[in-house]
């Protein structure tokens, strides 16, 4: 018997490819039950992870209980839930974004955050995901970050996106730069240690 849905399907954007992906997957194993493994690999592989909404929609195109696709999809080793971080950084690293560069942009991304792929940064702002193909080769590199997908994003680009999430000032993880001093000589805690530390070279040059 098909069971009945106690939740709504939800509508992904139609602009966002993604979703189609998985929907020629689920098309073309003729929506059966039995292939929800491989569909949620599809899902997987173009999402990066697998959140609540991708797991609902899996559940009503298919018909299948809900709880039963928790049950897989928490189940298998080879799924993963959404990361936890504040924000989520996933690189496409299918071949028309790798030919494109999209090595280049996860070492990027990892060298921001300190995380390496499948890993959220020690803040617990930003979480760094790989996804195989999105469906928008066209736009290769493609980033999706915090759901948006950015195409043609390139190094600098990308950097400048996680920047703003975390607030990081370099690309040493958010620690001021060598050589200026983080601990006042004198006075108060500061409250912006990179200014204090300007203000500390200054002080002892004058003396
Ligand atoms: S390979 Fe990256 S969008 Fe297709």
């Amino acid at each position: 018997m098909v069971p009945l849905l106690d939740y709504e399907k939800p509508s992904p954007p139609p602009d966002d490819r993604r979703w189609k992906v998985v929907d020629r997957t689920m098309r073309s194993h003729g929506y059966e039950p039995h292939a929800l493994i491989q569909v949620l690999h599809t899902a997987q592989e173009t999402f990066g992870y697998l959140d609540e909404e991708v797991m609902r929609y899996v559940a009503a195109s298919m018909r299948v209980p809900l709880s039963q696709v928790y049950g897989v999809a928490t189940f298998y080793h080879f799924f993963t839930l959404k990361p936890q971080g504040e924000h989520t950084c996933v690189v496409c690293t299918g071949t028309a974004c790798y030919i494109k560069g999209a090595d280049s942009l996860l070492a990027a991304v990892e060298e921001v955050t300190g995380a390496k792929a499948g890993e959220t940064s020690a803040d617990g702002k930003v979480s760094v995901v790989t996804a195989r193909c999105i469906g928008s080769c066209g736009l290769a590199p493609v980033a999706v970050l915090d759901g948006e997908a950015v195409g043609k994003i390139d190094v600098d680009g990308i950097k400048e996106r996680i920047r703003e999430w975390t607030s990081i000032a370099g690309d040493n993880g958010g620690a001021p730069p060598a050589g200026i001093p983080t601990t006042p000589v004198e006075g108060p805690a500061p409250q912006n240690p990179i200014i204090e530390g300007v203000t500390a070279h200054d002080t002892r040059r004058a003396s």
